[in-house]
């Protein structure tokens, strides 16, 4: 085999953790900084701060070559090769807010020892070689600099980073990508090699075309809906050509997450500030904020008006099996249900809004059934399995109004109907 690494991690978020868990499952000694010390607390523990299958297993079971730590002398003591894996928030100005990426370069001035920095967190084009230049201001010209983005998708991370159905590495040196590459000995996946902007665009690239395909079905169903035909049938044939694939042809209420809004909004403020507009992408997020605005006004034209009503929303974080309210559709159809003056109650197994608007002003339930009880309508926002197991009928007699909004569709139009409801789904007869 390859040799073994000594790797620094800098960020004990979602993609560190992971990063950091592989790279120790794959025989690395790993050392993950953060700099909040009940993050490292937790982790220390034995305990891991997010929900993400398989990773507290890996965790534990790799905690003879994987430390936590908040001293940065600790982290960067013997290694060779330090991960950039903070995050990159939108800034005000719709930029990438890069500061974090900057004050973890700006810890690495005097780690002479180390073979290679690579940059994780998502980042505009060209930040690679503004930090190649950073290096090289504080006297580390000799140290190698690599773009190693992640493709890696919630509820399956520990699975994407393992098998992956590529691993980019962007690098200006072939001895540098061959050290990433060998730091992945035992992933199950095609190593492609470019140069650095190259491997910053991929991961944009990737991003934005996967939220153009929803938006595209999304619009799509919307014509479903005035014509008469019905989106899944549609979908489903389009997905069987295989240069278009059946992938994110789902259609629903919008796409949300930690990954998908900001990265669109990155990339189209990445053109615009060359002087180009990204019309189509423009264009995709626009679709995607409609999509919201139009299931309330759906349910708006059903029940003549929103005030007064009780609406419960079912479901809460930005898609099932995660905890992860980033961009959650959910937060925008509470919010505008409070605008138009309904009163909202919801359910979800697993989210944790925060004490934040819209959600302070929301009554959580601890089943769909106790959050639709008395409700003049419901609306399925994400589609939790448990939402199989619902006795609807019973549900729909406790309801003040059976009015159903599927966001997902995710139940059978016909079999819903026959039980009394008034039922809409999207892009569906
Ligand atoms: C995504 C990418 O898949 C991943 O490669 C990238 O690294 C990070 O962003 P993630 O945000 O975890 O991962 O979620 P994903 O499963 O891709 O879903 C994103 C959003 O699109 C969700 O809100 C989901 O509900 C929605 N979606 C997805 C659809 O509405 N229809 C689909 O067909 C697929």
């Amino acid at each position: 085999g390859k040799p073994e690494r000594q790797v620094a991690v800098f960020g004990a978020g979602y993609i560190g953790l992971v990063t950091g868990a592989c790279l120790a499952e794959l025989g690395h000694r790993v050392v993950v900084r953060d700099i909040d010390p009940d993050k490292v607390a937790l982790l220390r523990s034995g305990d891991v701060p997010i929900y993400e299958p398989g990773l507290g297993d890996m965790i534990v079971r790799n905690k003879e070559r994987l430390t936590f730590t908040l001293d940065l002398e600790e982290t960067l003591r013997g290694a060779e090769i330090a991960y950039v894996c903070v995050d990159t928030p939108p800034s005000a100005s719709g930029d990438a807010d890069l500061s974090r990426i900057w004050s973890v370069v700006k810890s690495l001035e005097g780690a002479a020892h180390l073979k290679a920095v690579v940059v994780k967190s998502t980042v505009p084009v060209g930040t690679g070689a503004r930090v190649r230049s950073a290096l090289d201001a504080a006297g580390l010209a000799h140290v190698g600099y690599a773009a190693n983005p992640e493709f890696t998708a919630e509820g399956r991370a520990v699975a994407d980073f393992m098998r992956p159905d590529r691993i980019v590495i962007g690098a200006a040196d072939e001895a540098v990508a061959q050290l990433i590459a060998d730091l992945h000995d035992g992933v199950d996946g095609p190593v492609v090699v470019m140069d650095v902007r190259s491997a910053e665009m991929v991961k944009l690239a990737s991003n934005a075309l996967l939220a153009t395909k929803i938006s595209f079905i999304n619009e799509i169903a919307t014509l479903c809906e005035k014509t008469g035909a019905d989106v899944e049938e549609v979908a489903r044939a389009v997905g069987l050509d295989h240069r278009l694939g059946p992938h994110f042809l789902r259609p629903g209420i919008g796409w949300g997450g930690s990954c998908f809004p900001k990265d669109s909004e990155a990339l189209r403020q990445l053109a615009s500030n060359t002087g180009y507009h990204l019309q189509l992408l423009s264009a995709v997020i626009e679709v995607n904020n409609l999509q919201k605005r139009r299931a309330i006004q759906k349910l708006k034209d059903e029940l003549g008006t929103l005030a007064g009503m009780r609406v419960a929303l079912l479901g809460l974080t930005f898609k099932p099996g995660t905890d992860d309210m980033r961009e959650a559709p959910s937060t925008v159809l509470a919010g505008r249900l409070l605008a138009e003056g309904a009163e909202v109650s919801c359910w979800d197994p697993m989210a944790r809004p925060g004490e934040v608007e819209p959600w302070v002003s929301t009554t959580r339930h601890a089943t769909p059934e106790e959050a639709m009880a008395g409700a003049d309508a419901v609306i399925v926002v994400t589609e939790w399995p448990q939402l199989k197991e619902v006795d609807w009928a019973k549900a729909a007699e406790s309801m003040r109004r059976p009015v159903l909004f599927d966001g997902r569709n995710l139940l059978d139009p016909a079999g819903m109907r026959a039980l009394g409801y008034t039922y809409m789904s999207v892009g569906r007869p």
